[in-house]
């Protein structure tokens, strides 16, 4: 079996971030520094910043609301507390994506790299919907930039669906739909604007909803859930 499908396998993370790591030269197999594309066995020793990894065999898909103020790495460089505090299952599980320190809402965790890598991946284009509250009204002509695909930095911004949902108590509130998952995507289209997000929220991830859940909180996927993400819905 390739080495990043392994590796994969093991619940560490999608086969293509696989690569990465190995590019990085945090593996060995057998003793000696991985390279991209190798192949392993069953008898092969694979350790992964030192540690050894092991297959899993059984597969786990959890959604979970991410509360503001938690990280979404496996070890904080910054010490600061991650969203793998909040999930008990025993697994070693990660995330489908990301959302920033500061952004709550809706997360998938996964031990399934094959499944992380077919939704993560830019060519399925699946939506995500964000709740955004900013500072001021938001005029119908600032919805339009954001709509068509905002410049911020020289670096023109994918297209948003953008909704406005509410106006009250100096805020507005408002629904963005994404494809792509750049960094800081809809702090970017805010600031190109020269508007100050209050909330971000994720709710929807295709068409799993964040639903009832509370900070914090998290439960496994239906399996309908599941396979809607894996035909890109
Ligand atoms: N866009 C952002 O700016 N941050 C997130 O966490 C998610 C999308």
């Amino acid at each position: 079996m390739r080495l990043n499908k392994f590796i994969a396998s093991c619940g560490v993370c999608s086969r293509r971030k696989a690569d990465e790591i190995i590019s990085s030269g945090r593996v060995s197999v057998n003793g000696v520094v991985a390279t991209v594309g190798c192949e392993v066995g069953q008898k092969d020793v694979v350790l992964l910043d030192g540690k050894k990894l092991c297959a899993q065999t059984q597969k786990v898909y959890i959604k979970l609301f991410k509360p503001k103020g938690y990280a979404c790495t496996a070890n904080d460089e910054k010490g600061r507390k991650t969203i793998y505090s909040l999930v008990d299952t025993g697994m070693r599980l990660f995330s489908v994506g990301r959302l920033d320190y500061d952004t709550e809402g809706l997360i998938i965790l996964t031990n399934d790299g094959d499944f992380a890598e077919r939704v993560s991946h830019p060519s399925f284009e699946i939506e995500k919907e964000y709740i955004v509250k900013v500072e001021g009204e938001m005029k119908e002509s600032e919805l339009a930039v954001l709509r068509k695909g905002v410049v911020e930095n020289g670096e023109r911004m994918p297209r948003a669906g953008v909704k406005l949902l509410s106006f009250e108590n100096n805020l507005s509130r408002l629904s963005v739909v994404i494809h792509e998952g750049q960094n800081h995507q809809i702090r970017r289209m805010f600031d190109a604007i020269g508007k100050s997000i209050t909330l971000l929220k994720r709710v929807r991830i295709g068409s799993v909803k964040l639903g009832g859940l509370k900070r914090g909180q998290w439960k496994t996927l239906r399996q309908d859930e599941i396979d809607s993400l894996v035909e890109g819905k």
